[in-house]
Protein backbone atom coordinates (compact mmCIF):
# COMPACT_ATOMS: atom_id res chain seq x y z
CA UNK A 1 0.00 0.00 0.00
CA UNK A 2 2.84 2.22 0.78
CA UNK A 3 4.81 1.54 -1.97
CA UNK A 4 1.62 2.00 -4.15
CA UNK A 5 0.99 5.67 -2.64
CA UNK A 6 4.60 6.53 -3.38
CA UNK A 7 4.50 5.78 -6.63
CA UNK A 8 1.17 7.50 -7.09
CA UNK A 9 2.62 10.87 -6.04
CA UNK A 10 6.31 10.24 -7.92
CA UNK A 11 4.31 9.67 -11.26
CA UNK A 12 1.64 12.63 -10.64
CA UNK A 13 4.98 14.96 -9.35
CA UNK A 14 6.50 13.75 -13.15
CA UNK A 15 3.61 14.51 -15.08
CA UNK A 16 3.26 18.19 -12.98
CA UNK A 17 6.88 18.70 -14.06
CA UNK A 18 6.55 17.42 -17.44
CA UNK A 19 3.23 19.75 -17.94
CA UNK A 20 5.46 22.52 -16.59
CA UNK A 21 8.21 22.25 -18.98
CA UNK A 22 5.83 22.01 -21.97
CA UNK A 23 4.26 24.97 -21.08
CA UNK A 24 7.25 27.02 -20.64
CA UNK A 25 8.58 26.39 -24.17
CA UNK A 26 7.09 29.11 -26.19
CA UNK A 27 7.36 28.72 -30.20
CA UNK A 28 8.92 31.39 -31.30
CA UNK A 29 7.37 33.42 -33.61
CA UNK A 30 8.14 32.99 -37.65
CA UNK A 31 8.25 36.74 -39.36
CA UNK A 32 7.70 36.77 -43.59
CA UNK A 33 8.92 40.13 -45.60
CA UNK A 34 6.55 40.91 -48.26
CA UNK A 35 8.14 41.62 -50.23
CA UNK A 36 11.37 40.10 -49.05
CA UNK A 37 13.47 42.31 -50.92
CA UNK A 38 12.48 46.24 -53.04
CA UNK A 39 14.03 47.91 -55.48
CA UNK A 40 13.28 51.88 -55.63
CA UNK A 41 14.43 55.34 -56.95
CA UNK A 42 16.21 57.62 -54.99
CA UNK A 43 13.95 60.11 -52.80
CA UNK A 44 10.35 57.34 -52.55
CA UNK A 45 9.78 55.49 -49.62
CA UNK A 46 9.94 51.56 -48.90
CA UNK A 47 6.65 49.77 -48.31
CA UNK A 48 7.36 46.47 -46.74
CA UNK A 49 4.97 44.64 -44.59
CA UNK A 50 5.54 42.39 -41.73
CA UNK A 51 3.60 39.01 -40.76
CA UNK A 52 4.02 36.25 -38.70
CA UNK A 53 3.02 32.83 -37.57
CA UNK A 54 1.86 33.96 -34.58
CA UNK A 55 -0.62 36.95 -34.06
CA UNK A 56 -0.40 39.87 -32.01
CA UNK A 57 3.48 39.48 -32.60
CA UNK A 58 5.38 42.61 -32.76
CA UNK A 59 8.56 43.74 -35.10
CA UNK A 60 11.43 45.60 -34.13
CA UNK A 61 14.65 46.20 -36.95
CA UNK A 62 18.25 47.54 -37.26
CA UNK A 63 19.46 48.96 -40.59
CA UNK A 64 22.79 48.85 -42.15
CA UNK A 65 22.95 51.33 -44.99
CA UNK A 66 25.72 52.06 -47.56
CA UNK A 67 25.91 55.04 -50.08
CA UNK A 68 21.75 55.73 -49.01
CA UNK A 69 20.90 57.78 -46.06
CA UNK A 70 17.06 57.96 -44.09
CA UNK A 71 16.72 54.34 -43.29
CA UNK A 72 16.69 54.00 -39.43
CA UNK A 73 16.38 51.31 -36.76
CA UNK A 74 12.31 50.70 -35.40
CA UNK A 75 9.98 48.71 -34.94
CA UNK A 76 6.09 48.52 -36.65
CA UNK A 77 4.11 46.11 -38.75
CA UNK A 78 5.31 47.75 -41.75
CA UNK A 79 8.56 49.69 -42.98
CA UNK A 80 8.07 52.80 -44.83
CA UNK A 81 11.28 54.99 -44.95
CA UNK A 82 12.18 57.18 -47.60
CA UNK A 83 15.42 56.70 -49.04
CA UNK A 84 17.72 58.95 -51.03
CA UNK A 85 21.10 58.20 -52.24
CA UNK A 86 24.25 60.30 -50.82
CA UNK A 87 26.14 60.15 -54.20
CA UNK A 88 25.08 59.46 -58.04
CA UNK A 89 25.46 55.78 -57.98
CA UNK A 90 23.08 53.00 -56.19
CA UNK A 91 22.57 52.16 -52.86
CA UNK A 92 21.25 49.68 -50.58
CA UNK A 93 20.20 49.30 -47.20
CA UNK A 94 19.77 46.47 -45.35
CA UNK A 95 16.63 45.77 -42.71
CA UNK A 96 17.70 43.24 -39.86
CA UNK A 97 14.25 42.30 -38.66
CA UNK A 98 13.32 40.42 -35.10
CA UNK A 99 9.94 39.41 -34.31
CA UNK A 100 8.76 38.90 -31.07
CA UNK A 101 5.50 37.00 -29.54
CA UNK A 102 4.88 36.33 -25.76
CA UNK A 103 7.60 37.26 -24.52
CA UNK A 104 9.73 35.08 -27.17
CA UNK A 105 12.16 36.95 -30.04
CA UNK A 106 11.74 34.84 -33.57
CA UNK A 107 15.03 34.47 -35.70
CA UNK A 108 15.97 37.98 -37.32
CA UNK A 109 15.24 37.96 -41.32
CA UNK A 110 16.70 40.34 -43.30
CA UNK A 111 15.62 42.54 -46.12
CA UNK A 112 17.57 44.37 -48.70
CA UNK A 113 16.08 47.66 -50.44
CA UNK A 114 18.35 48.62 -53.47
CA UNK A 115 17.83 52.30 -54.08
CA UNK A 116 18.88 53.23 -58.25
CA UNK A 117 19.22 57.07 -58.78
CA UNK A 118 16.17 58.96 -60.58
CA UNK A 119 16.22 58.75 -64.56
CA UNK A 120 16.49 61.82 -66.25
CA UNK A 121 13.48 62.83 -68.76
CA UNK A 122 12.75 64.99 -71.52
CA UNK A 123 9.72 66.60 -69.17
CA UNK A 124 11.69 66.78 -65.94
CA UNK A 125 15.26 67.24 -67.12
CA UNK A 126 15.98 68.36 -70.88
CA UNK A 127 13.20 70.01 -72.05
CA UNK A 128 13.86 72.94 -69.08
CA UNK A 129 17.84 72.83 -69.93
CA UNK A 130 17.33 73.08 -73.93
CA UNK A 131 14.35 76.13 -73.22
CA UNK A 132 16.77 77.86 -70.93
CA UNK A 133 19.97 78.23 -73.60
CA UNK A 134 18.28 77.18 -76.80
CA UNK A 135 15.56 79.99 -76.65
CA UNK A 136 14.29 81.68 -79.01
CA UNK A 137 15.67 79.80 -82.14
CA UNK A 138 14.69 76.23 -81.16
CA UNK A 139 11.68 77.14 -79.52
CA UNK A 140 8.13 77.49 -81.14
CA UNK A 141 7.96 80.70 -83.70
CA UNK A 142 12.19 80.62 -83.23
CA UNK A 143 14.19 80.50 -87.00
CA UNK A 144 15.37 77.09 -86.48
CA UNK A 145 12.98 74.04 -87.63
CA UNK A 146 14.16 71.75 -85.03
CA UNK A 147 12.27 73.09 -81.67
CA UNK A 148 13.38 71.47 -78.78
CA UNK A 149 9.77 71.79 -76.65
CA UNK A 150 9.24 68.55 -79.37
CA UNK A 151 10.41 65.21 -77.14
CA UNK A 152 10.43 63.43 -80.60
CA UNK A 153 12.83 65.49 -82.33
CA UNK A 154 15.12 66.15 -79.27
CA UNK A 155 14.96 62.16 -79.01
CA UNK A 156 15.84 62.44 -82.86
CA UNK A 157 18.64 64.51 -82.67
CA UNK A 158 20.49 64.32 -79.46
CA UNK A 159 23.46 63.17 -81.22
CA UNK A 160 23.77 66.56 -82.99
CA UNK A 161 22.74 68.26 -80.31
CA UNK A 162 25.70 66.56 -78.09
CA UNK A 163 28.28 67.19 -80.86
CA UNK A 164 27.36 71.19 -80.87
CA UNK A 165 26.90 71.58 -77.29
CA UNK A 166 30.35 70.07 -77.17
CA UNK A 167 32.48 72.21 -79.63
CA UNK A 168 34.41 74.87 -78.58
CA UNK A 169 32.64 78.35 -77.65
CA UNK A 170 32.95 80.58 -80.65
CA UNK A 171 33.93 77.14 -83.01
CA UNK A 172 32.35 77.07 -86.49
CA UNK A 173 28.80 75.24 -85.27
CA UNK A 174 28.82 76.07 -81.65
CA UNK A 175 25.39 75.91 -80.07
CA UNK A 176 23.93 78.25 -78.64
CA UNK A 177 24.84 80.48 -80.97
CA UNK A 178 25.81 83.52 -78.96
CA UNK A 179 25.37 82.27 -76.02
CA UNK A 180 27.70 80.83 -73.02
CA UNK A 181 28.81 76.95 -73.28
CA UNK A 182 26.68 74.78 -71.61
CA UNK A 183 27.76 73.75 -67.83
CA UNK A 184 29.47 70.72 -67.42
CA UNK A 185 27.01 69.34 -65.05
CA UNK A 186 24.25 70.35 -68.11
CA UNK A 187 26.24 68.12 -70.49
CA UNK A 188 26.41 65.24 -68.30
CA UNK A 189 22.85 65.43 -67.96
CA UNK A 190 22.47 65.66 -71.74
CA UNK A 191 24.59 62.34 -71.62
CA UNK A 192 22.70 60.76 -69.22
CA UNK A 193 19.50 60.87 -70.71
CA UNK A 194 21.23 59.14 -73.51
CA UNK A 195 22.23 56.19 -70.86
CA UNK A 196 19.15 56.34 -68.64
CA UNK A 197 17.16 55.23 -72.41
CA UNK A 198 15.86 58.93 -73.52
CA UNK A 199 12.78 58.79 -71.20
CA UNK A 200 9.78 61.36 -71.96
CA UNK A 201 8.56 60.99 -68.60
C1 LIG B 1 20.64 82.41 -81.42
C2 LIG B 1 19.96 81.28 -82.05
C3 LIG B 1 20.34 79.89 -81.61
C4 LIG B 1 20.45 79.41 -80.37
C5 LIG B 1 20.28 80.13 -79.05
C6 LIG B 1 20.75 78.00 -80.51
N1 LIG B 1 20.83 77.65 -81.83
FE1 LIG B 1 21.14 75.79 -82.57
N2 LIG B 1 21.09 76.54 -84.44
C7 LIG B 1 20.91 77.85 -84.76
C8 LIG B 1 21.08 78.04 -86.20
C9 LIG B 1 20.99 79.36 -86.94
C10 LIG B 1 21.37 76.76 -86.72
C11 LIG B 1 21.66 76.40 -88.17
C12 LIG B 1 23.15 76.60 -88.49
C13 LIG B 1 24.00 75.45 -88.00
O1 LIG B 1 23.65 74.29 -88.26
O2 LIG B 1 25.01 75.74 -87.37
C14 LIG B 1 21.36 75.85 -85.58
C15 LIG B 1 21.60 74.50 -85.68
C16 LIG B 1 21.59 73.61 -84.63
C17 LIG B 1 21.78 72.22 -84.75
C18 LIG B 1 22.02 71.43 -86.03
C19 LIG B 1 20.85 71.46 -86.93
C20 LIG B 1 19.68 70.68 -86.41
O3 LIG B 1 18.58 71.24 -86.36
O4 LIG B 1 19.88 69.50 -86.07
C21 LIG B 1 21.72 71.70 -83.51
C22 LIG B 1 21.83 70.24 -83.12
C23 LIG B 1 21.50 72.79 -82.61
N3 LIG B 1 21.42 73.94 -83.33
C24 LIG B 1 21.42 72.66 -81.25
C25 LIG B 1 21.24 73.72 -80.39
C26 LIG B 1 21.15 73.59 -78.97
C27 LIG B 1 21.21 72.26 -78.21
C28 LIG B 1 21.01 74.83 -78.46
C29 LIG B 1 20.91 75.22 -77.02
C30 LIG B 1 21.90 74.68 -76.13
C31 LIG B 1 21.01 75.75 -79.57
N4 LIG B 1 21.15 75.04 -80.72
C32 LIG B 1 20.89 77.13 -79.46
C33 LIG B 1 20.60 78.88 -83.91
C34 LIG B 1 20.59 78.79 -82.53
Amino acid sequence: MKTKIIGLFLFSTFLFLNSCTKEDEVTPPVATATPSTQTITSGSATSIALTSTISGTTYSWTVVQSGVSGATAGSGSSIAQTLTLTGTVAGTVTYSITPTAIGTAGNPISVIVTVNPVKVTFMTNIKPLLTASCTPCHMPGGANPSKWDSYATTKSKINGILDRVQRESGAAGFMPVGGPKLSAANIALLKKWVDDGLLEN
